[in-house]
C-alpha cells in the first residue's frame, strides 16, 4: 500500500487511501450473520452521503431472510452471492422524494442553521421548478421540449422532472459507495450489483412503483479469497485543465 502514499499527507488520508484501495468486490461469503447493531450503524453512516438539494431520496431495503434471498436469485441472474451473503441491501431511489422531503428538509436545515434565509429563498424558487411535473404529470413533457431550445440561448441544468431516473441513480450510488466503504472499515465485504432484473426484483420484494432500484449490495464476512484487484494508471484517466497539462490523453482534445 505504502508505495503510493505521499509523505506528510497525514494519517487520515493514509487511512482513507488504504480503505479505498483495499476494498474488493467479494462474491463468496461465510454464513456468519451480521450483528443487527452493526448493520444498522452502517446504514446510519450511509445516510450521511450527500444528495442533490439534500433531499435524501435513497431508501435502504435490507433483506436477511434466506427464503426471500432464494426467491430473489432468478431475478439476479443466479448470482450466488445473493444467497451466500447473510444480508442484501437494496439501494432504492424514491421518485416522489420532492413531495415527501422538500418541506421538511428545508425547515430542518433552517432550524439547524445549515442554510441561510437567502439560500432558502433560492431553494424555494428553483427546486419546485426542477421537480414539478406539472398538471396531470404532463409538465415534464413541456420541460423536455422547451429546455433543449432554451439551452441554445442560456445554460440550463438537467432537470429531475425530466430525467428523474438519472438524477436518482446519482444520489443512490453515492449512498451505496459510502455504505460499501463503511462496511469495509468494519471488516465486512460487499459487492455492488447491477446484474438483476429490476421489475422482477421489485415484485418479489413487494416494492412500490415509486421506487427505482439502481443497485443492490450483498454484504457479509468474506470467505477466504485470493483475487487481487487492478486498475488503469492514474495518468490514463486524469485530464487537467487550467494548469500545466500533466499527461498526453487521447480522449481530451488539447
Ligand atoms: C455499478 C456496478 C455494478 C456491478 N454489478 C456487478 C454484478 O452484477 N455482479 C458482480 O459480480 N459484480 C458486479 N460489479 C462489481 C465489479 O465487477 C467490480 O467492482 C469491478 O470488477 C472492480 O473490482 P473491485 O470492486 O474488486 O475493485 C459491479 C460494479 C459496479 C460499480
Amino acid at each position: 500500500m505504502s508505495d503510493n502514499l505521499i509523505d506528510g499527507a497525514g494519517p487520515s488520508l493514509d487511512a482513507f487511501e488504504t480503505l479505498a484501495k483495499t476494498r474488493r468486490s467479494v462474491r463468496d461469503f461465510l454464513p456468519d450473520p451480521i450483528p443487527d447493531a452493526l448493520l444498522w450503524r452502517l446504514l446510519d453512516i450511509a445516510r450521511w452521503a450527500p444528495s442533490g438539494y439534500n433531499l435524501q431520496p435513497t431508501r435502504f431495503v435490507v433483506v436477511t431472510d434466506a427464503a426471500l434471498c432464494e426467491r430473489l436469485l432468478p431475478a439476479c441472474m443466479d448470482q450466488r452471492q445473493i444467497t451466500q451473503a447473510p444480508a442484501v441491501v437494496v439501494f432504492a431511489g424514491d421518485r416522489d422524494v420532492f413531495a415527501t422531503n422538500f418541506e421538511r428538509v428545508v425547515r430542518m436545515e433552517l432550524q439547524n442553521g445549515s442554510i441561510s434565509p437567502e439560500y432558502e429563498a433560492k431553494l424555494r424558487e428553483f427546486v419546485p421548478l426542477a421537480f414539478s411535473t406539472g398538471p396531470a404529470g404532463l409538465g415534464w413533457l413541456w420541460k423536455a421540449t422547451i429546455a433543449p431550445i432554451a439551452r441554445l440561448f442560456r445554460p440550463i441544468p438537467s432537470m429531475p422532472a425530466v430525467h428523474r431516473s438519472a438524477w436518482l441513480i446519482k444520489q443512490v450510488s453515492l449512498s451505496a459507495m459510502v455504505f460499501m466503504l463503511a462496511a469495509h472499515a468494519a471488516g465486512l465485504a460487499t459487492v455492488p450489483m447491477e446484474g438483476f432484473d429490476e421489475g422482477r426484483l421489485k415484485r418479489v420484494l413487494g416494492l412500490p412503483r415509486s421506487l427505482i432500484v439502481p443497485m443492490i449490495v450483498p454484504v457479509g464476512y468474506a470467505a477466504p479469497h485470493r483475487l487481487s484487484k487492478t486498475r488503469l494508471g492514474v495518468d490514463a484517466l486524469v485530464g487537467m485543465r487550467g494548469g500545466e497539462v500533466i499527461n498526453s490523453l487521447e480522449w481530451i482534445p488539447k
